[in-house]
């Protein structure tokens, strides 16, 4: 695919990674892309690069554009070797260009690469005049490493904005109304934000204020993952207003693991429960389901129920691991509660619920059966799920995150 022209004068020069379904633990079912993009002024400006695999492939698409040997200002917007790994192949064809970053990226890109490169550093409200044109520099950071930075191409309103507003999603075509129907780029711009994003969502508030002051009115967000938006700006603000603020959706999610099936009987009979409750419920099993869409899924639900057999006098370990990885995504405002069968002693859903309670929201009593659950046990998890879904569908939506 070659480059593809965003606005007047803006090119995407970037890589699609179709066949990628593991970005650092995190399934990508529909691939994802490395976006970098090209300004063509009296100076000619890259915005990122591409990882490093992919440097050939985006050397290749400048050059159907410019020479390579042209460009005169690279921009570091993120030090993340999925958009900086490219940089030391883009340096090497250029002339002399003028590298710029945030002050952490320039320190970022100095442990990673430690090439002695000259790197200016950018700072807030800091522009760069290209001719016609200027690019100006928002820090954002933690959004999602402290280097993090946003690029404003002034005069045509382009936003360049790293990680944020990005999809792990793959097409040849780059703006979101080209692919408004497909019901995976919102389900991927959720995912990506959940697994990636959601443990900086203060830091995203603040930088999404910080645009504001900055008077920055974007006609194209240009991410560095997925397609760029265009036609529907309002619904990913939006939702990114949403998913910062801890706004749930009035549904549950029951996710286990299961050793010799007890455990999955009483996931069943607790999601018949929130089902025969009037409230939608979702069921995953770890391992089975990919821990990204679970991991959406936790996001948009009040409610969190999560199951697991007691092994070795411990948590099963796969979920043993999903909880610590839930709770370094700190979601907020959850009612939480943990259900399992044991043999000896119901130690492992003890121990669930006391990562569960070290969370945000409440934490319902464990519901732990020995060995195979009975019929009336069996009843015990259906009324845990009737209870559940009467308080998701009294409690409030309000914004579990306001304050940080
Ligand atoms: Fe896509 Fe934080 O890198």
């Amino acid at each position: 695919m070659g480059p593809v022209q965003i606005a007047d004068g803006v090119f995407w020069v970037g890589a699609i990674d179709l066949a990628l379904r593991d970005f650092h633990g995190f399934e990508t079912p529909r691939g994802t892309t490395y976006n970098s993009y090209l300004v063509v002024d009296e100076t000619v400006a890259l915005i990122d690069t591409v990882k490093a695999p992919f440097a050939d492939l985006m050397l290749a698409q400048i050059s159907r554009i410019v020479d390579p040997a042209d460009i005169e200002l690279v921009v570091a917007n993120h030090v993340e070797m999925d958009h900086s790994s490219g940089l030391p192949a883009v340096l090497a064809r250029t002339r002399s260009a003028r590298l710029v970053a945030s002050g952490k990226g320039a320190e970022g890109l100095e442990k990673h690469y430690q090439r002695g490169w000259a790197i200016d550093v950018v700072r807030t409200g800091e522009e760069i005049d290209l001719g016609k044109r200027r690019l100006r520099f928002i820090e954002a950071p933690m959004v999602h490493w402290p280097d993090s930075m946003f690029t404003y191409l002034e005069e045509d309103r382009v936003l360049f904005s790293s990680d944020a507003f990005g999809q792990h999603f793959a097409s040849v075509e780059r703006f979101d109304d080209q692919v408004w129907d497909d019901p995976d780029l919102m389900v991927t711009a959720r995912d990506y934000f959940a697994n990636i994003v959601l443990p900086y969502s203060p830091q995203v508030i603040k930088a999404v204020a910080t645009i504001g002051e900055q008077g920055v009115d974007p006609a194209i967000i240009a991410p560095s993952h997925g397609v760029s938006w265009r036609a529907h700006i309002t619904d990913i603000l939006g939702a990114y207003d949403d998913w910062c603020h801890g706004r749930a959706e009035a549904r549950v999610l029951v996710v286990y693991d299961t050793m010799w099936g007890s455990t999955q009987q009483m996931a069943e009979a607790i999601a018949q429960g929130v089902a025969a409750g009037g409230i939608h419920v979702s069921v995953r099993r770890l391992g089975a389901d990919p821990l990204a869409t679970i991991v959406g899924e936790m996001m948009m639900s009040r409610a969190v129920l999560v199951g697991g057999p007691t092994q070795n006098a411990g948590m099963y370990p796969r979920v043993g691991g999903f909880l610590t990885y839930l709770k370094g995504l700190r979601p907020k405002g959850k009612l939480w509660g943990a259900f399992g069968s044991y043999g000896w002693a119901a130690v492992g859903q003890r121990a669930m619920r006391e990562v569960l309670q070290s969370m945000d929201g409440e934490t319902l009593e464990e519901v732990a059966v020995r060995w195979v659950p009975t019929p009336d046990e069996l009843g015990r998890c259906f009324a845990l799920g009737r209870e559940v879904a009467d308080r998701v569908r009294e409690a409030p939506n309000e914004d579990a995150r306001a304050g940080g």
